[in-house]
């Protein structure tokens, strides 16, 4: 049972060293990367006496769950393992573990559905200016039987991420194509600076699922979500990859479950590394947890096998 650090020195090890710096890195200073960690150490558990074994089952959205622990949506998979998102999705539900699936995945939506037919699997979206060809791959999504959309809210440009500037490195085409039938680059395929609120109905509208917004780190924002029909939100600032400063996600999370659980669901993702973190999480209130850069690690080095266990040892309560 390896831990998240040794599983990471040993992706380093294997990895090129630019691809290792792309999944590990965060933008700019990578402040906030460091505080997503450093924020989950100091949240102390005050445990009940005789508490017994508690079972790790939960159900989110109506989805029944193992563990209240998935995959958190990280494109350009295929960099890390040939396998790629197949082997992510067969380890998470080899698990019982949900799995978010990126818009931007090496691998097609309908493959990755095919490769682990009755794992539990949400579609994250990003809304590029093409509106039609988010239209098709949402409605794809829909009709391979993705049971929620994610949304993800912050990332209107792209953050700057110095590692990969003074590496030279470039997402390479073939890895970054899975589900679009453009270039990465073309006008069509970015992100769309403009999206607002009202693309949460849109997005209901068009697939009949519930969708939740990643990215949220305040209160009044999880607030106006739920007011534009989401069903959820994810407490994320992108694993630091986005504004550098921003809160960690632990430090954020209180309010935003003060002001919406119970009426919607609260995710939350960023630096938890060990099944302490999750309890940590879930103490805060928390109805699940997502983990990336770990998923990451354990793909690169132990392909499907190591995701499932890694996963399975972060859910032990
Ligand atoms: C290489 C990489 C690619 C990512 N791609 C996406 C993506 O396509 N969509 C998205 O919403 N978040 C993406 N994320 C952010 C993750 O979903 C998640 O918020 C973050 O990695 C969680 O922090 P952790 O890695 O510390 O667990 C990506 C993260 C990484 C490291």
């Amino acid at each position: 049972m390896p831990t998240v650090d040794e599983l990471e020195a040993a992706a380093r090890a294997t990895l090129p060293a630019e691809v290792y710096d792309f999944f590990a890195g965060g933008a700019d200073g990578e402040v906030t990367l460091a505080a997503n960690k450093a924020a989950w150490e100091r949240v102390r558990l005050r445990p009940r006496a005789f508490a017994g074994d508690v079972p790790t089952g939960t159900e989110l959205l109506g989805l029944r769950l193992s563990h209240p622990v998935g995959v958190a949506p990280m494109g350009y998979q295929g960099l890390l393992h040939p396998e790629a998102e197949l082997a992510t999705a067969c380890g998470a539900g080899t698990a019982g573990a949900l799995s978010v699936v990126s818009t931007r995945s090496s691998r097609s939506l309908e493959e990755i559905a095919a490769a682990a037919p009755n794992a539990p699997r949400w579609f994250q979206v990003y809304v590029l200016r093409d509106r039609r060809l988010t239209a098709e791959v949402v409605e794809r999504a829909a009709a391979a039987g993705y049971c929620a959309l994610v949304l993800t809210g912050d990332t209107p440009v792209l953050g700057r991420k110095l590692r990969d500037a003074r590496n030279g490195f470039v997402i390479p085409e073939e890895h970054a194509r899975g589900n679009l039938s453009v270039p990465r680059h073309s006008d069509g395929a970015m992100q769309d600076p403009a999206i607002s609120f009202e693309s949460i109905s849109w997005l209901r509208g068009l697939s009949g699922l519930p969708v939740l917004v990643k990215g949220v780190l305040r209160a009044d924002d999880a607030r106006l979500c739920l007011d534009a029909g989401a069903a959820g939100v994810i407490v994320s600032n992108h694993g630091g990859r986005q504004l550098d400063g921003a809160i960690a996600t632990a430090e954020a999370l209180p309010e935003v479950v003060a002001e919406v659980a119970g009426a919607a669901a609260v995710l939350v993702d960023g630096g938890v590394d060990s099944a302490t973190d999750v309890q940590r999480a879930l103490a805060l209130g928390a109805d699940a947890v997502l983990v990336g850069r770990p998923v990451a690690w354990a793909l690169a080095v132990g392909g499907a096998d190591a995701v499932a266990e890694l996963l399975s040892d972060l859910a032990v309560a």
